[in-house]
């Protein structure tokens, strides 16, 4: 629906003519698309350059009143030509009555073209209300041949993230990932992928061992199934303590010349030993303990990961990788003379096997211990390769905290070095900086579910403030806890993915401001007006759009225009904030309209084309918010 508005404007350009001559493009899910053909085709015909040419030369703006698209003359390579005379004489020819857009203004080298308000309206509020969720989503992106849809073949993406370490703390670089993370996923899923969300669990080596003697020294089995984590952790912190203590105690006796063969073979530290050394020998009686801890971990953190709408596809986790695959990849690094034996451990060393500085900055890597032990970094290769042996997958994307740049480095050169390169291509490390500052009323242990909850009390407090609409609030608990989580999200999405933020508690509850309490105010907003505007679906749909003449109603329909190529955008930049940068300004356009555009209280046909408009903006509020992982609340 909509897209023949435009169709019929423009004079032999039907929807098939410009997907055959512009194949990127799909007008039937993107009005812009229809725009940039149609504007290309025009140029064209003014000045004499190819059409294709042209095309990809036409951008967005950075705002509305610079215009909806802007050429770069220069950006076509014209020679011999002065692109300031080129830019004037080509607005000059622009054709005065063309049907979509007014007649482009200049600046030096730049044209800028605005669309005429009536057609767009006409095309697009119909389209966005028929589409629903689809709009903004392009399920062409994800095909393997996407010149040809009927093969249909869906590439394939793994996103791990969240991956956090059983019995230890959930810490800020876990929250990060989570977010970025299930953002990352539900953009390719919105792209027409098939998307494989995997936790990666931190859940082997030797103080998994430890933390197996403090269960038999301390566990409770009615305490590990009501609240796994906690337990675990109070136990790990709980052996941890014991064991420094008895560190410190050996190393005492040995200062005054004691002989302390004993007490080391007897120490705890020796003990997780052997109990690990049991592990990875898959002794089925400690690998029973160990999946009953593993279990029922999950089955916590699944509870938690709902509140935000996450789902996993597969827990994976170090426990994972077998034993035989790292022997045999050790094998192979010999063979491939990657590896090399020093001092009885195995090492990787980069600054032998690369030139230069590549080599110096990735240094040295230990693959294998002296005690025959393997490490994070050898079943980070393992997995990765048992993983495209599973998943045949087309990209891969680890969300990890920039803390560990070196590691994925490291990860992703031994793979290339073993002679897979191909694989290695398919893989990307998305990072992220620091969260600072990030503590609880509890204290600094922070799990997931603390830190929700924390957010979740304040935002409660924030909303008693104002008693009267507090009174209003169905569900103020339940309100609050969506709030609570929002705040945190958005505050994290707020800046590019690299920089470090400040938690702050204060700023990111509050209703001012770019922040996910005005985002969820902004939506539930638009749900109040139509829930009073109280119009049917086919007086909606009868609406007549040409009645949205006043300039904050063609801002508000231009700004909704934009969401499928932000979409577009953000699956280059990987950002979260490219989407969530399109939403504040959006919102802010809908909420400028409001003093003009009233609709409850307006004559009946201006008041179904107002709500038509301002139910396309809801939807397109809310699919965006979805995409970030938010759940749109429709009253608060
Ligand atoms: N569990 C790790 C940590 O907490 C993160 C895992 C990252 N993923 C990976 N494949 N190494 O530091």
């Amino acid at each position: 629906a909509g897209i023949d508005q435009l169709t019929s404007l423009v004079n032999g350009l039907t929807l098939g003519a410009v997907t055959e001559k512009y194949p990127q493009a799909h007008p039937e899910i993107n009005p812009l698309d229809f725009y940039r053909a149609h504007l290309s085709n025009v140029l064209a015909g003014i000045s004499g350059v190819d059409a294709q040419i042209v095309y990809p030369a036409i951008n967005w703006t950075t705002g509305l009143d610079k215009g909806d698209f802007v050429l770069a003359v220069p950006a076509l390579r014209l020679k011999g030509q002065k692109p300031d005379a080129l830019a004037s004489k080509w607005a000059e020819e622009f054709p005065q009555d063309d049907a979509l857009f007014d007649k482009p203004t200049t600046s030096g080298p730049f044209m800028s073209f605005f669309v005429k308000g009536a057609p767009l309206s006409k095309s697009l509020i119909p389209m966005i209300r028929s589409l629903g969720e689809e709009y903004g989503r392009n399920r062409f992106n994800g095909l393997r041949d996407p010149k040809d849809p009927s093969q249909g073949k869906k590439r394939i993406v793994i996103v791990e993230f969240s991956s956090p370490n059983v019995a230890k703390p959930f810490h800020a670089g876990h929250l990060r990932s989570t977010i970025i993370g299930s953002f990352l996923a539900n953009l390719y899923e919105g792209s027409g992928w098939d998307v494989i969300r995997m936790n990666y669990l931190g859940d082997w080596g030797k103080q998994y061992g430890l933390l197996a003697l403090a269960y038999e020294k301390y566990g409770n089995e009615e305490a590990l199934k009501k609240d796994p984590i906690d337990h675990l952790f109070k136990l790990y912190v709980q052996i941890n303590g014991e064991m420094t203590a008895e560190k410190e105690a050996i190393e005492a006796q040995k200062k005054e010349g004691k002989d302390v063969t004993e007490l080391e073979a007897n120490s705890l530290d020796e003990q997780a030993r052997r109990y690990f050394k049991r592990m990875t020998d898959r002794d089925p009686e400690v690998l029973k303990q160990w999946q009953t801890f593993r279990d029922l971990s999950i089955e916590r953190y699944k509870k938690t990961y709902a509140r935000l709408n996450i789902t996993f596809d597969k827990y994976s986790g170090e426990s994972q990788v077998s034993e035989e695959a790292m022997a045999k990849l050790a094998v192979e690094m010999e063979e491939k003379k990657i590896s090399r034996v020093d001092n009885g451990a195995v090492l990787v060393d980069f600054t032998q096997l690369l030139p230069g500085k590549e080599g110096k900055r990735l240094g040295v890597a230990v693959i294998r211990k002296r005690d025959g032990t393997a490490l994070y970094l050898t079943r980070d290769v393992c997995e990765l390769l048992s993983r495209y042996e599973t998943y045949n997958y087309d990209k891969m994307i680890y969300v990890v905290a920039s803390a560990q740049d070196l590691h994925l480095k490291q990860l992703f050169e031994i793979v290339k070095l073993l002679g897979y390169k191909d694989i290695a291509d398919r893989c990307q490390h998305i990072n992220f900086g620091l969260v600072l500052g990030m503590s609880t009323r509890k204290g600094t242990v922070k799990f997931l579910d603390d830190i929700l909850r924390d957010c979740a009390d304040h935002m409660h407090e924030t909303m008693k403030k104002n008693k009267e609409k507090y009174a209003q609030v169905e569900n103020p608990e339940a309100t609050a806890d969506i709030l609570g989580i929002s705040s945190v999200m958005v505050q994290d999405m707020s800046g590019k993915r690299i920089n470090n933020y400040t938690f702050n508690m204060d700023a990111m509850t509050s209703f001012e401001g770019d922040t996910g309490p005005y985002l969820q105010y902004a939506h539930s907003r638009l749900c109040s007006i139509k829930r009073r505007a109280n119009l049917t679906d086919e007086e909606l749909q009868s609406a007549d759009l040409s009645l949205l003449t006043e300039q904050h109603a063609v801002n508000v329909v231009r700004m909704l225009s934009q969401y499928p190529d932000t979409v577009q955008n953000t699956l280059k930049t990987l950002e979260p904030t490219t989407v969530l940068t399109y939403l504040f300004k959006m919102s802010h356009a809908v909420s400028s309209s409001y003093d003009h555009l009233q609709v409850v209280g307006s004559e009946k046909e201006l008041m179904k084309a107002r709500m038509a408009l301002y139910d396309a903006a809801r939807i397109v509020l809310a699919n965006g918010m979805k995409l970030l992982g938010l759940t749109p609340l429709e009253r608060m």
